[in-house]
This record gives structure tokens, sequence and C-alpha cells, in this order.
């Protein structure tokens, strides 16, 4: 009996007899030869099996076999340069499971809708797996960063009483007689956490009920934040850009093969290493004003905006000290110019748009309970991140890095919907 691999494997077992569990990709024949393009979720490898080499019964199961039909497959592996993998399996054997019919995705082209529809099937093609791999590769080296940086990290609750980002687009549902939220950010937890650990992060799914249709927004989205106690805004920079520079390097260094599946163009990841540029936001006004845009201080940027920014620069971009108007409760004022907060998002290359919004927070208990009446929002819910500043404040900064939009532009994919599994988009619950 031979040994069961995987197709990742078969550089250990050159000249080997092994057994692979697997799906068929798609197949060729010849009359005399079929070639089987299998898949395993490891890998891909061609299997050749040759009429006159085989038993009846072996050739008849190879003709059998559609595309995505499973099957054990037994057979030698060689060394094959011309192939893509280098390796090949002569074929002596196959078990076949499950024989397919009509499978749905075929290698023609196919719209979004129906892609989306089948989106638990169109998982299995090779573009679609390679972003996967690329995904855990990134959750991969956002693990490592903070743990090599003395990170703890703390899960905040999923269920919440309050708001962190505004009320305007939060997930409500009922928590028996009471009213609950899906939490939108766990950042007030965290910065409670930071207290306690000091320097923390949380890694999690996150929701917002926003009505935007657009290439960057997803309903459920997963978001890492840390938090740091006395940490000041410009030292929180510092992190964001080396923590950044080591998730493209950790990627460009373990997923060579699926940035190719993918086509991403590599040149433009190659250069990802801190320092990053930064500009404020009184000079990114008057450079899109000098490029063409209407817009006003005290507006908010739109993605037009994020993408003129972006491509002056070869790398992610800091915006810095945006107006304190349309930003949230609890970001620190400029201790110079109160109207502007110390607060920045990072705006990736190539029109990717935000991948972190972050900030230095509120310290001072005064400040903060002004905010909270400014903003409307009740010091019942609050009075415990009140107590954050009541007992022991410090200064104390954090950000948020949205894990899609970074797989998308880390992926060169058009769309967030491509770079988590089962996407919950505005009217897409389904599959
Ligand atoms: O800028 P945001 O709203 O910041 C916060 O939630 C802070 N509490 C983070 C913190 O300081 N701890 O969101 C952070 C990031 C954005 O930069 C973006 O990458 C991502 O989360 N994001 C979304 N990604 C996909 N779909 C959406 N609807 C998103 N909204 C935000
Ligand atoms: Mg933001």
């Amino acid at each position: 009996m031979a040994n069961k691999s995987v197709i990742k494997n078969v550089n250990e077992h050159v000249g080997e007899s092994v057994v692979i569990g697997c799906w068929v990709n798609n197949k060729r024949s010849s009359g005399k030869i079929q070639f089987l393009q299998l898949r395993d979720g490891t890998g891909y490898i061609q299997g050749v099996v040759v009429k006159s080499e085989v038993p009846e019964q072996v050739w008849d199961d190879a003709k059998s076999l559609t595309q995505e039909s499973s099957l054990y497959v037994t057979g030698i592996i060689r060394e094959e340069p011309r192939s893509q993998s280098g390796y090949e399996m002569t074929v002596t054997g196959i078990e076949v499971l499950h024989l397919t019919e009509n499978y749905p995705i075929t290698p023609k082209e196919h719209g979004v809708d129906f892609l989306m529809d089948h989106r638990h099937l169109w998982l299995r093609s090779a573009k679609q797996r390679a972003v996967l791999v690329i995904r855990a590769e990134i959750i991969r080296a956002i693990q490592q960063f903070f743990n090599q940086n003395d990170f703890t990290k703390v899960d905040p609750p999923i269920l919440t009483p309050t708001s962190a980002e505004g009320t305007t687009n939060l997930f409500h549902t009922k928590y028996f007689d009471e009213d609950a939220y899906l939490t939108q950010s766990g950042q007030l937890y965290m910065e409670a956490a930071a207290m306690a650990l000091g320097k923390v992060y949380s890694f999690g799914p996150t929701f917002r009920a926003e009505k935007s249709k657009t290439r960057r927004h997803l309903i459920e989205f997963w978001m890492i934040e840390p938090e740091m106690a006395f940490t000041d805004h410009e030292e929180s920079l510092k992190v964001q850009e080396d923590f950044i520079s080591f998730i493209v390097q950790s990627v460009l260094t373990n997923c060579r093969a699926e940035l190719e599946a993918v086509g991403r163009d590599i040149s433009k990841l190659e250069n990802i290493k801190a320092p990053f540029p930064r500009i404020t936001y009184d000079d990114a006004i008057k450079f899109l004003n000098e490029n063409g845009h209407e817009i006003a201080w005290g507006d908010d940027f739109g993605a037009p905006h994020e993408t003129a920014i972006a491509e002056a620069n070869d790398k992610p971009v800091f915006i810095t000290h945006y107006p304190a108007s349309f930003k949230a409760f609890y970001m620190k004022p400029h201790p110079e110019r109160p109207e502007v907060v110390l607060c920045a998002d990072m705006i990736a290359p190539e029109g990717y748009g935000e991948i972190i919004g972050g900030s230095q927070r509120i310290d001072d208990p005064a400040l903060l309970e002004q905010r909270f009446k400014e903003h409307n929002l009740s010091m019942d819910t609050y009075k415990w991140y009140m107590d954050l500043r009541t007992y022991g404040s410090v200064p104390h900064s954090g950000f948020g890095l949205g894990l899609e939009r970074t797989v998308a532009w880390i992926c060169g994919l058009d769309h967030v919907r491509e770079t988590i599994p089962f996407p919950r988009t505005l009217y897409r619950l389904y599959p």
C-alpha cells in the first residue's frame, strides 16, 4: 500500500508510489494518454494515465472522471521540469469517490452575481484559493508581529450596549429585555485592557450596518486593534509603519506562488518598507485644491480624494491631524490647535483606500465628559469608560487595521468581496 501524501509535499517522494486524495480540476486526452489536472487544496499536479501501462479498469475510471469529481489517485512521482510545479505523477491506480455531474463553475467566464451565488464552490478555483492562503499568511504575520513586540492578545465582546464609532451604522439586536448592538470596534474595551496589561491587541469580527455599496465596504469585516499605554500619537505611527512593512515582507517571503496566481505585480510590494510618508490634513486639502479637487477645510475625504493622495506616493501614506468635527469623540486634541486631533489614517497605495484609522486618546476626564455631552452620548452607558480616566489615567494610543482591505491591496483585487471566504455585503447574506 503506497503512502498517503499531499501535493505540496510530492518533492519528498520522487521515485516513490504515493496516494493522494484529490479533485479533478481539468482533464485532457490524446487517445492513448489521459492528462488529469488534479488539486487537493495544497497544490496542483498533473497525473498521467497511459493506456498501455495500466489495467483496463484504471483507464476506464480515468475516462469517467469529470471536473470536480473526487478520487484517491495512486502513482509514482517524477520530476518534470516542464510542469509548473516541477513534478508529475505517473498514475497506477484510481479509486473514484464521487463522480460529479454538471459542475456549475466551468473554465469559461461567469458574472459576479453567479459567482457570488456559488461562493461555496467558487472558493475551489485557483485564484480564490490563493487569496485565502495569502489572507492566512497575513493573519499569521500579524500574530507574529505582536508576539515579537510584547503585545498580549485580548478578546473584546461582540455583543455590546454602546457604540464606539458613531450611532448611525449599528446592528441592533435584543439581549433578553435590553437593547444590544453587534460590535463596531473593540477599541473602548481594549483601552481598559491596556490599563491592565500595557500593550494589547484584539483580532475579531466587526459589524457596520453601512448602506454603502462600494468596493471597499463589507457589513461584517475583521479588525485588528492594538492599544498601547504610555504611547503617544508619534510613537503609534512608528508601530503602524513597522507593522505594515512586516506584513507585506512576510507575504513576499512566504507566498510567492500565490501572489503569482492572483496576478500581483510584486515590484509594487517590494518597496513597502518603513518609514512611510506623512501629510497633514491641512496640506492634503491644499494638495487636492492644487490638483483640481473642490474640497474645503472641514470636509471629510471621499474615495477619489484618498486615491489622489495615494497616487502621489508609492508607499502607504499617513494623513494626520484631521478636524475634530468629523472624527470620533475619543480622539485627543492637538495641544496647540484644539480644532484638529492627534490622529492618522493610513491610505494604501494604488487606490485601495484607508486601511488603518488610529489616534491618541483623550486622557483628561473633564474633556472626555465634555465630548460625551457634545456627541449626545449617555454618561450612564459610558461610566465604565470614564473610570479609565478617573483611576490612573495615562497617555495612550491605538489603531485599527481592516483585514479585508489589507488583503485586497496586497493581492491587488478590485473588490473586498474576494478577500473573505463568505462576504457579507449590502443585501447579500447567502451563501
Ligand atoms: O477607521 P475605523 O472606523 O476605526 C475604528 O474603528 C477605530 N476604533 C480603530 C481604533 O483606533 N482602534 O476602522 C478601522 C479600519 C479602517 O481603516 C478600514 O480599514 C476598516 O477598519 N474598515 C472597514 N473595512 C471593510 N468594510 C468596512 N465597512 C469598514 N469600515 C472600516
Ligand atoms: Mg476610519
